[in-house]
C-alpha cells in the first residue's frame, strides 16, 4: 500500500486528523506524522504515535531515529537528513487540519518547521485541508493564499459548511470528515505501472449462511479479508471494483461499490447480474455447498423439531456457472481453501471450474487460516504454480492482482474461452 505523509497544524479539527491516521492504517497505508508546534496544543504526539507506530516529528532539526522511513520498511543503514528523506520516500503529503497561519507559510514559501521545511522538499503530490472559523476562511488574505497554492498544483480539500467550533457558529471551514479525506488522498496517489484504469473489477467475500430457521444458519468461518483486500488493491490499481460481500463485518475502502448479500443463492443472482460487465473475476468467497431442502422454519425450531434431522441439498456451483458462459477476454481467479495437502484438489478445480488460476490456500494453518491477517497461498495455473510467501493478505492481493496482470498479457489470452471449448 502507499506512503502518506500527514503534516497536522494548529487546530481544533487536529482531533479529526487522528481519525484520518486510524482509517488510512487500517486501510494498509503506511503514514508519518509532522506536526506544527501549535498542534500540540490541541492533541499529543503519542496519540499518532500509537497509531502509526512510528515517531512524530516537528522540528526540521530532530533527528528521525527511523531514517525517514514509513512503518514496516527497513531503516537505512546511514542517518539521512530527515526532512528530506521522510518527504521523498512519501507517495504523498496531506496537511490537515491546515490552520490560516500554516497556509500562508505554504504558500509564502516559510521553512521554519518539520511541516513547512518537508512541503517545500515535497515532489509527490501535496494535499491541504484548511479548518478554521468562517470569518477567517473568508478573508482576503486566507483566499489569496489558497489560490496561490492552488495555482501552484496543491490540491485543496475544500472545507465544508456546517457547525463550527465555536459555540452557535455556522459556516464554511468545517475540515472535511476523515473518510472523504482519505478518498481523495487515495486518488491522488500515484498509479503502479500496470493501472487498471478501466476495468471493472467484481470480487466475492466472506461466507454465505443457509437459514435452518429464524434464528439460526449454516455457515462457515470465512471473515471476507482477503476478498476485501483484493478489492481494495484493484481499486487502489484505478479498476471500477464491485464487492459482493456475505456476512462481513469488515469496513471497505470508500469508492468500492459494496452489495451485501446472506446466501449462496443471493451471491450467485448479485455476481451473475454483473458478470457481462466485468473483465476480472476474483471469487474468494466461500460460498456455502449446501441449504436446507425446502423452505427454511418460519418460527424457531424446537429442540424436539430440530432433531428430527436435517436434509441438504447442494447449491449451485455459482464459479463454474459464470465460467461456462464467459468471454475469452475475462479474466476468472478461483479460491481454493483446503485443509492440508489439498494442492492436487485445487489443480483439479482449475480445469473443472474452467477458471484461468486457482489460489490455493491451507486453512488448517491458524497463522494464515480463516479471520487471520495474513496468507500464504500457491497460485495455480496454466504455466505452473506461484508460492506467495507468508506475508499481509494486503501484500497477498498485490501479488494475486500482478499474476492477473500476467496472465492476462498473454498473447494467446484464455486457455478457456469459446474456442478453447470448441476444439478440446
Ligand atoms: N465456489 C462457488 N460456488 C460454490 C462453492 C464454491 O463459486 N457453491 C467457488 C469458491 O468461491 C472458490 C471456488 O469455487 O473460488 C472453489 O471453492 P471450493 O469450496 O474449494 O470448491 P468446491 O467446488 O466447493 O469443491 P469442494 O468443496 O468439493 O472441495
Amino acid at each position: 500500500m502507499s506512503r502518506i505523509l500527514l503534516g497536522v497544524s494548529g487546530g481544533i479539527a487536529a482531533y479529526k486528523a487522528v481519525e484520518f491516521v486510524r482509517l488510512a492504517t487500517k486501510a494498509g497505508h503506511g503514514v508519518r506524522v509532522l506536526m506544527s508546534a501549535n498542534a500540540s496544543r490541541f492533541i499529543g504526539a503519542a496519540t499518532f504515535e500509537g497509531i502509526t507506530g512510528a515517531p512524530v516529528l516537528t522540528s526540521e532539526f530532530d533527528p528521525d531515529p527511523t531514517g525517514g522511513t514509513f512503518p514496516g520498511e527497513k531503516r537505512p543503514d546511514h542517518d539521512p537528513i530527515s526532512h528530506l528523506e521522510i518527504v521523498g520516500n512519501a507517495d504523498c503529503f496531506l496537511v490537515a487540519p491546515a490552520s490560516a497561519g500554516t497556509l500562508a507559510k505554504l504558500a509564502g514559501g516559510f521553512a521554519d518547521s518539520m511541516l513547512t521545511t518537508g512541503f517545500i522538499a515535497c515532489t509527490a503530490p501535496r494535499l491541504v485541508a484548511p479548518a478554521m472559523n468562517d470569518k477567517m476562511y473568508r478573508d482576503p488574505a486566507v483566499v489569496a493564499n489558497v489560490e496561490t497554492l492552488r495555482s501552484r498544483g496543491v490540491m485543496i480539500c475544500e472545507p465544508n459548511s456546517g457547525d463550527l467550533a465555536s459555540r452557535g457558529e455556522y459556516g464554511v471551514g468545517r475540515m472535511q470528515e476523515p473518510e472523504e479525506l482519505l478518498a481523495v488522498v487515495e486518488s491522488a496517489l500515484p498509479r503502479p505501472t500496470g493501472s487498471w484504469d478501466g476495468m471493472n473489477v467484481l470480487v466475492s467475500a466472506g461466507g454465505t449462511r443457509e437459514p435452518l430457521d429464524a434464528v439460526r444458519f449454516l455457515g462457515n468461518r470465512s471473515s471476507g479479508k482477503m476478498g476485501v483486500a483484493l478489492a481494495e488493491e484493484a481499486l487502489r490499481r484505478g479498476a471500477s471494483v464491485t464487492l459482493v460481500a456475505a456476512n462481513v463485518a469488515l469496513e471497505v475502502a470508500p469508492g468500492i461499490e459494496r452489495v451485501d448479500v446472506e446466501t449462496t443463492a443471493q451471491m450467485s443472482d448479485a455476481l451473475t447480474e454483473r458478470f457481462d460487465a466485468t473483465d476480472v473475476l476474483l471469487m474468494a468467497a466461500a460460498p456455502a455447498d449446501f441449504t436446507p431442502s425446502g423452505d427454511p422454519a418460519s418460527g424457531k425450531l424446537s429442540r424436539d423439531e430440530g432433531s428430527r434431522g436435517l436434509e441438504l441439498e447442494p447449491t449451485s456451483d455459482i464459479l463454474a456457472g459464470l465460467a461456462a458462459r464467459r468471454r475469452e477476454s475475462q479474466t476468472l481467479i478461483g479460491f481454493a481453501a483446503e485443509v492440508g495437502d489439498g494442492i492436487e484438489r485445487a489443480r483439479q478445480k482449475l480445469s473443472r471450474k474452467r477458471v484461468d488460476a486457482i489460489v490455493f490456500n491451507d486453512v488448517s494453518r491458524p497463522e494464515i487460516g480463516f479471520d487471520s491477517a495474513e496468507n500464504e497461498v500457491l497460485i495455480l495455473d496454466s504455466e505452473g504454480e506461484t508460492l506467495v510467501p507468508r506475508a499481509s493478505k494486503a501484500s497477498v492481493a498485490s501479488a494475486v492482482l500482478d499474476r492477473v496482470d500476467q496472465i492476462r498479457s498473454r498473447p494467446s489470452g484464455s486457455p478457456f474461452g469459446p474456442e478453447h471449448f470448441r476444439s478440446h
